[in-house]
């Protein structure tokens, strides 16, 4: 791909502004008020950095906000496909739409749009069995959501538009944030690992980098406004700057953030075991706003599965970049996800994961039951291994995963840390260490956007608490 071919053009984004404007004049033809968008977004945080950018768009079209369905003239959903369980819950949630627009609101609007939509069998279901849904398109299409909507207004029928094509990056578009110090920042798009279990690389296309001038300008207007976090995206921000030639690597971009001025702290996320280098190690050792957390998916501890699985690396690999990282950043907290029960996982390979999963005493661990995805190579392997016994497996390794969280916590009491403070609750502050643990103290609301001292006292199952420290 060159470079012509990944971004869309700067006049093609001024058209889609265009439309925008157009469908605000319809718009206010249509509503006697301000039109409400509700937006709900499945699924992970690129998605959820979709949707801000899409809600910047709806705002632009002059929409204001609500937190109901019931309440809106328009409802969008960011799916995700990830899983079938995902699936089934927007299919859930598509569901309950229908009595409401039919008996609240004839003229609501109903959009569907992400990573489910861009499989050619979903978007074939709701085209045949959901004629109450106006507008569905895929992530390809992102960009042109503002045409996709004046044309639903201007002509009054269904509109699709999931072909698959390639994935470009639209830069150029107003994005509208919820939270001011908490920001998603995405750095990449797309991916070329195709793990065989994984739908992603089908519904999100090759790998792609944005420029490092728009995230460096972005990351500035973060900071600028208010931002304390910025947490850069990607499904592999370890392989970031290749596609276009971005003349420089990851390592290169985190150091270039770092230098910005503020006080403001960066995580990122996900980072593939494969092309995590030692550099990324020793860059986020020595940048002191990169804290003190690493997330990097192993999936499974068993070599033979991690290569049907091909992942690119072996569990002993997987190791020696954990001891490496621990070596530099002696309080680094790692977390990971696994499958347990992929097609054709003995009980013999599952011990491996309990075994690297105690060797390695993650932080906590995301843990998923294997889920069959359509079209994936995976999908067509022999899976003998009854589900009943997935589910024991999934149980066994969760008890071992909290007895390991449960130590780590229990180590922490006395100890006192620098948090960002992210909200109240009758009178209990959430805060989030440098770690990603999150820890519970007694405070005012005032607090809620700053960073805080806080020392542990208690440590529970689950939760920290404690209180602020006397700095
Ligand atoms: N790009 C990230 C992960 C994105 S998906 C990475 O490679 O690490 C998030 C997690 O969902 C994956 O890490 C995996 O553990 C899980 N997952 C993906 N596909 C799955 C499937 N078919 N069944 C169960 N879990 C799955
Ligand atoms: Fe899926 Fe693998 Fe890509 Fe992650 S790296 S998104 S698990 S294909
Ligand atoms: Fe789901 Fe798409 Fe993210 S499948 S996990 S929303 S990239």
């Amino acid at each position: 791909m060159n470079t012509k071919d990944i971004f869309v053009s700067v006049q093609e984004v001024a058209r889609q502004r265009e439309y925008c404007r157009l469908a605000s004049e319809l718009l206010s033809r249509r509503f006697d008020h301000t039109p409400k968008a509700y937006v709900h977004t499945y699924g992970c945080q690129g998605n959820v950095s979709d949707s801000e950018r899409m809600k910047g768009m709806l705002h632009e079209m002059g929409f204001s906000f609500c937190e109901q369905p019931e309440q809106a003239d328009l409802v969008l959903f960011n799916t995700c496909a990830v899983r079938e369980h995902a699936e089934a819950r927007v299919f859930g949630n598509v569901g309950a739409l229908k009595p409401i627009k039919e008996a609240k609101n004839h003229n609501m609007i109903i959009v569907l749009c992400g990573c489910m939509m861009q499989q050619e069998h979903i978007a074939e279901k709701i085209r045949r069995s959901y004629s109450y849904v106006n507008l569905v398109f895929g992530t390809f299409a992102v960009h042109r959501f503002p045409e996709l909507l004046y044309r639903h207004l201007r002509e009054n029928k269904r509109i699709f538009d999931v072909k698959e094509e390639d994935g470009k990056i639209a830069e150029g578009f107003p994005v509208w944030r919820d939270r001011s110090f908490k920001a998603w920042l995405p750095i990449m798009y797309g991916c070329n690992n195709f793990c065989s279990y994984c739908i992603v690389p089908y519904v999100r296309g090759r790998e792609r980098s944005r420029l490092p001038d728009q995230i460096l300008a972005e990351a500035k207007e973060l900071i600028a406004n208010g931002a304390k976090e910025i947490t850069l995206l990607g499904q592999n921000v370890n392989s970031y700057g290749k596609t276009p030639d971005c003349g420089l690597n990851f390592s290169g971009l985190i150091r270039q953030i770092n230098a910005l001025d503020g006080d403001f702290i960066i995580r990122f996320m996900t980072s593939h075991p494969k092309d995590c280098s030692v550099e990324l190690l020793q860059t986020m050792a020595s940048c002191e706003k990169v804290e003190r957390h690493l997330h990097l998916p192993v999936q499974c501890g068993s070599d033979r599965v991690l290569r049907e699985m091909n992942r690119g690396y072996t569990a002993d690999d997987y190791l020696r970049l954990c001891k490496k990282a621990y070596e530099l950043m002696p309080d680094l907290a790692i977390t990971s996800d696994i499958i347990v029960g992929f097609p054709g996982e003995t009980r013999e390979d599952f011990d491996k994961t309990l075994d690297l999963v105690r060797r390695v005493r993650f932080s906590s661990l995301f843990t998923f039951i294997y889920s069959p995805r359509k079209g994936t190579r995976a999908a067509a392997m022999p899976d003998p291994i009854d589900a009943k016994v997935k589910g024991e497996w999934f149980r066994e390794l969760c008890f071992v995963q909290e007895e390991i969280a449960a130590e780590h916590s229990k180590a922490l009491v006395g100890k006192t840390f620098r948090a960002l403070i992210e909200s109240e609750n009758d009178g209990v502050l959430t805060g989030r260490t440098s770690q990603n643990l999150c820890i519970g103290v007694p405070g005012d609301q005032s607090l809620v956007g700053t960073f805080a001292y806080v020392t542990v006292t208690n440590a529970g199952n689950w939760t920290l608490s404690g209180k602020l420290a006397d700095e």
